[in-house]
């Protein structure tokens, strides 16, 4: 039963956070027993075809996946410390005898000096044109290791094993690959499609349970725009994704890189149905924005902007108040969020307006009009959005 009709225009209790367990999940990765089922997506776009493989343990077929996506003899793994303490001896096992290059993790490192650090190992290796780079890590790694693949001899091949489930489900897929700027992010970049994309949900056993979480407001984000039964799934099933039972995640994960799949597919550069996949972004990255990228995760953030978007298109009898308030409970369950009640709506504003939505002056948004389906709306008004930023917990008139 997903309606919880209470819940319809109640504020997001956003104030008691930040109690987030450590590590709750082993930090060697599990050992296999058996090679479970494979799924495999196509990505059709203009530049690039490829396979997403998704699986329990694939990384011991390795070798074969990279073989059968066209993949040259010459590798270099770009991966980051923490990551390859991890999970590098499996992919090294898997791979054999191969270059690796370790940059430094995190948004603070996702810049051009990192870049430069990479180019730098690259030419040292002997790196040339037939060479595959394979990125090893979260969302962050894939867009420094993508965007120095984009731009390495004018672009060299490209593989992702993403080991965050925001990874698996959203940045390795459809090619944006980039770096922050001082002042802005996401700033530089390119559209470099990979020629595989390897996602063993094993990886994600060891994931501090708040990036899982944050990875999971990207599926929720998917069931709302594309999928009823995604969201469904999620929202009766919530204690076992939780669990993170490699069966569960992988179909979870599969359907989310269908739809990311099929949407990257008709609009590759994101000209048009690609932009549905900014359902709760527009607040979502004018939180992150107001906090400077410090406080929240991005999902968290998108968390409070699907809440929002919610709420203007039920405020606009777009969206039923039956399924708002199921959003907002799933949302609730999930855990807690860092709070918005120190923010100010007029910054937040600000940041709306900064942020690459305003198209010849007109602030567009995707809106739900059911579980499984968006409009866009090139007319929202500043009015209907402070509301819905109140109702998230922004305290009004700041
Ligand atoms: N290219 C795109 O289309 C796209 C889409 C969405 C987001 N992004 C980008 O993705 C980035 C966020 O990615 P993210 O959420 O994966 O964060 P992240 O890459 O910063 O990873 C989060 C943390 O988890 C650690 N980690 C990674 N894998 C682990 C594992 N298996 N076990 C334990 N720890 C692990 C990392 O070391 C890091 O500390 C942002 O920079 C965002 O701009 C890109
Ligand atoms: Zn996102």
């Amino acid at each position: 039963m997903l309606q919880s009709r209470r819940f319809a225009t109640a504020k997001f209790p956003s104030e008691t956070f930040y109690c987030y367990p450590t590590r709750q999940f082993p930090s060697k990765r599990p050992r296999l027993s058996k090679m479970a089922q494979v799924t495999k997506i196509n990505v059709k776009t203009t530049s690039q075809k490829y396979l997403i493989h998704i699986g329990e343990g694939l990384v011991k077929n390795l070798n074969q996946i990279l073989n059968e996506s066209g993949s040259s003899e010459r590798h270099v793994v770009i991966s980051s410390q923490p990551i390859w303490s991890i999970h590098g001896s499996e992919i090294q096992t898997a791979l054999g005898k191969t270059d690796l290059v370790l940059i430094p993790d995190g948004e603070t490192a996702k810049n051009l000096n990192t870049i430069a650090t990479i180019y730098e190992s690259l030419i040292k290796l002997g790196a040339d044109r037939s060479t595959t780079i394979i990125a090893v890590g979260g969302g962050v790694l894939g867009d420094v290791a993508g965007f120095a693949a984009a731009s390495f001899l004018r672009g060299i091949r490209l593989v992702h094993i993403p080991t965050t489930l925001l990874a698996q489900v959203d940045s390795s897929i459809g090619g944006k690959v980039g770096v922050n700027h001082q002042l802005g992010k996401n700033l530089i970049g390119a559209f470099h499609q990979p020629i595989a994309v390897i996602a063993d949900p094993l990886f994600l056993q060891t994931l501090p349970r708040r990036e899982f979480r944050a990875g999971l407001y990207e599926i929720v984000k998917y069931g709302v725009i594309a999928s009823q039964s995604l969201f469904t799934q999620i929202h009766d099933g919530l204690d076992q994704v939780f669990d993170r039972k490699p069966e569960v995640l992988s179909k979870i994960i599969a359907e989310s890189c269908q739809i990311k799949a099929d949407v990257v597919s008709k609009d590759e550069r994101e000209s048009g149905i690609r932009r549905i996949l900014n359902f709760g972004h527009t607040v979502g990255h004018a939180i992150e924005a107001v906090t400077e990228y410090r406080r929240f995760r991005h999902g968290e953030a998108v968390a409070y902007g699907m809440l929002a978007a919610s709420y203007i298109a039920m405020k606009r009898d777009l969206f039923s108040s039956e399924n708002h308030a199921a959003l907002f409970s799933l949302i609730s369950q999930m855990g807690p969020l860092p709070s918005v009640s120190d923010l100010s709506i007029s910054a937040l504003l600000k940041a709306i307006h900064r942020d690459k939505k305003i198209i010849k002056g007109k602030l567009h948004m995707v809106l739900p009009i059911r579980l499984g389906e968006t409009t866009i709306v090139n007319d929202l008004n500043e009015t209907e959005l402070r509301e819905a930023i109140v109702t998230i917990g922004v305290p009004k008139g700041r």
